[in-house]
């Protein structure tokens, strides 16, 4: 859709409030997203300008930059319009989608991010709907926090809960509160699925009680990871996540510096169920597990190198093989 000096070059995404598009700034010959957003009253007409409000507050490298909001016609009605740097790399949604996320990466995700909600909080500002779908990724790499449309803070805002998704804590589904600790917790859930691999997290509760019975009780999401991730890297997991408000991390610079604090090594992948390649800058790694009529074998290569003291033989049965296949995962994703 053409907007003003904006060429469409194509649809991106469209949530509940708008649809973004990617289009050229044809005056100053760059790319550029535009988020049209659909108001049906004036009240929404003023959460259109305060998301533009609160990412021009909030301006940091890992939060998406804004250029400017308008209000255009378009068929005769008045649209607020969006416009941000356009980021051709998508978001985390889109990555878990498609890719296997190590754990490495999760790490790195959640730690830039974190940057960005620092910053934010900081201003008074909280995000509300932090989700895979709403972190996207620059052209270098790094991830930004994007999607303010449900923040709160400016001083004029007037406060009410919002959400109704997978990500968010009891306190808010209590109504009791929603601050910058449920943030941190919507993003420790934003980390859990990321580590696991959660393409989805579906609420599959009857009704709301029951929901916030799971949640209260730390049953919901499962508390289940898979086995190659490290146990220093679940325990700041779950402490994320944390039903009790105080035993969370109580700030982004708390969560951010475990994170960093962890001593990363190897980043693995899954080849296939028995098979799995490793990378540590210039070094390369595989891990194999295979059965002879003896027993079961684990061969570890470094560099395409056999290391014996890595390797396992006449493992008697294929469980004891597999939980010492993933231990070694685990135990070089920290230290080779
Ligand atoms: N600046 C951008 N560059 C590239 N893609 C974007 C950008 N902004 C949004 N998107 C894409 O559009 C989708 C919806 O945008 P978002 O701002 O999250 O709106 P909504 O309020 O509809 O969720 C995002 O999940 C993302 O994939
Ligand atoms: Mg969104």
């Amino acid at each position: 859709m053409d907007v003003g000096k904006f060429k469409s070059i194509g649809f991106i995404g469209g949530g509940n409030f708008g649809k973004v598009f990617r289009v050229l700034d044809t005056l100053l010959n760059v790319e550029r997203a535009i988020k049209i957003i659909q108001v049906k009253n004036a009240q929404e007409f003023i959460d259109a300008i305060n998301e533009a409000q609160i990412l021009e507050k909030c301006r940091h490298n890992h939060i998406v930059d804004i250029k400017e909001i308008d209000v255009y016609q378009i068929s005769g009605n008045d649209f607020p319009c969006i416009t941000t740097e356009y980021l051709k790399n998508g978001s985390a949604q889109g990555y878990l989608d498609k890719n296997f996320v190590t754990t490495k990466k999760a790490i790195q995700i959640i730690t830039d991010v974190l940057f960005g909600l620092e910053q934010a909080h900081n201003q008074g500002i909280f995000h509300r709907d932090i989700k895979p779908g709403n972190i996207l990724f620059a052209d270098n790499g790094q991830a930004k926090l994007s999607d303010f449309g449900l923040a709160y803070g400016l001083s004029h805002q007037s406060f009410d809960f919002v959400g109704y998704n997978s990500h968010l804590p009891p306190e808010v589904l209590e109504g009791v509160t929603q601050d910058a600790i449920s943030d941190l917790y919507s993003m420790g859930i934003t980390f859990h699925r990321l580590l696991n691999n959660l393409k989805t997290l579906d609420l599959p509760f009857a009704d709301d009680t029951e929901w916030l019975k799971a949640l209260k009780k730390e049953k919901y999401p499962i508390r289940k990871y898979q086995p190659h991730i490290p146990a220093q890297v679940i325990k700041i997991a779950k402490r994320a996540i944390k039903a009790d408000r105080k035993s969370r991390f109580p700030n982004c610079l708390q969560f951010r510096q475990a994170l960093q604090k962890i001593p990363l090594a190897v980043e693995w992948f899954p080849i296939d169920k028995d098979s799995w390649k490793g990378k540590l800058g210039k070094e390369t790694f595989e891990l194999n597990l295979y059965s002879k009529r003896t027993g079961y074998f684990i061969d570890f290569k470094r560099n395409g190198r056999k290391v014996n003291d890595k390797c396992c033989e006449q493992i008697p049965d294929e469980e004891t093989a597999r939980d010492e296949f993933f231990k070694i995962i685990r135990e070089t994703t920290i230290k080779v």
